[in-house]
């Protein structure tokens, strides 16, 4: 993990239009709101009869991860005006998603992995047919945890984070990028547009939710939402150039989870299309929009610049 002190640099050295985040300790930042996610998650899921799909729930809600997404619901939601307490349902639901989501891309009928965040995955534990059905019920109770856990949110608001949310994971978003992604599976003739397709609907479609939900929680106008997406939009493509970049360079150890996947599939990816360094200079692009539309919120938007720093510099 990059230091405090090189984040604090590479705040000064990319963005010097936020030159009030070199006093911004981004390290504490994350620490501090994982700390409080984990907390959340840890209190939200009780192991009651039948005991093994609520014990396979856990296993992966648990089983840690940068908790990027819930951190990037608060960070938006407080950036708007909200608190903590008022977004941390929608918060905790959006990384049941995201592990329902990797829970079930690791099955044999899909990526058939064997680990994910250093442990096994949940279907070589618990067997493919409760696997898939924590997954279904991490999926379900989302909405449900959104719906009964939220306090001090108008209905209206509700309403349009559970459908924002339900976008993201319906064919419109993840379910639609990971088909498409089968599809082009061995495939070596994946134009750059069928790659674009498969990662702003598999990745940066809850990216974006988790950016948007926080703010329409608090109660964000339409042009604060519209900034906002473009930030998601923008950080969630570089989250993904990353991820393929850290694919080649980065250890089984530093990711957690099998290193070098992509080449051995002969998967297309954009180092394929652009090359390693080409790759890392248009994430560093796309990171350097995504802060311009926060620069107008001032010394508020500062965590949310810092977190799109975050997403180009990390190494796993
Ligand atoms: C990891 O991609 C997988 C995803 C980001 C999402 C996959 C989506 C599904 C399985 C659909 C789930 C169903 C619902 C209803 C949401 P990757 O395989 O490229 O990355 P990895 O190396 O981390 O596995
Ligand atoms: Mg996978």
């Amino acid at each position: 993990m990059t230091s405090t002190r090189d984040q604090r640099t590479v705040l000064a050295d990319t963005s010097p239009d936020v030159d009030q985040g070199i006093g911004f300790d981004l390290a504490a930042y994350l620490t501090d709101r994982r700390l409080l996610v984990e907390a959340a998650l840890e209190s939200s899921i009780k192991v009651i009869h039948p005991e093994t799909v609520y014990e396979a729930m856990r296993y992966s809600l648990l089983a840690g991860g940068k908790r990027l997404r819930p951190i990037l619901c608060l960070a938006t939601c407080e950036l708007m005006g909200g608190t903590i307490d008022m977004a941390m349902p929608t918060a905790c639901a959006l990384e049941m998603i995201h592990t329902m989501s990797l829970i079930h891309d690791d099955l044999p009928a899909m990526d058939n992995d064997d680990y994910r965040r250093g442990k096994l995955t949940n279907h070589k534990v618990f067997g493919e047919d409760v696997a898939i059905l924590a997954g279904d019920g991490l999926l379900a109770y989302a909405f449900e945890f959104v719906v009964t856990q939220t306090q001090g949110v108008p209905a209206e608001q509700l309403l349009q984070v559970i459908a924002r949310m339900g976008r993201a994971v319906g064919a419109a978003g993840l379910v639609g990028g990971q088909v498409v992604d089968l599809a082009c599976e061995g495939k070596t003739d994946v134009s750059l547009e069928m790659l674009n397709f498969i990662h702003t609907h598999k990745t940066a479609a809850l990216l974006e939710a988790s950016v948007v939900s926080g703010a329409i929680l608090a109660g964000a106008s339409e042009t604060d939402v519209q900034r906002l997406t473009h930030y998601a939009e923008n950080i969630g493509l570089a989250f993904q150039i990353v991820d393929d970049v850290l694919d080649i360079t980065a250890t089984q150890e530093e990711l957690g989870k099998t290193a070098g996947k992509d080449l051995l599939a002969k998967k297309v990816t954009y180092p394929s299309f652009w090359g390693v360094e080409e790759s890392r200079q248009r994430a560093r692009q796309l990171t350097d929009a995504a802060k311009a539309e926060v620069a107008p919120y001032g010394e508020k938007g500062i965590p949310l610049a810092a977190i799109a720093d975050f997403i180009t510099t990390r190494t796993h």
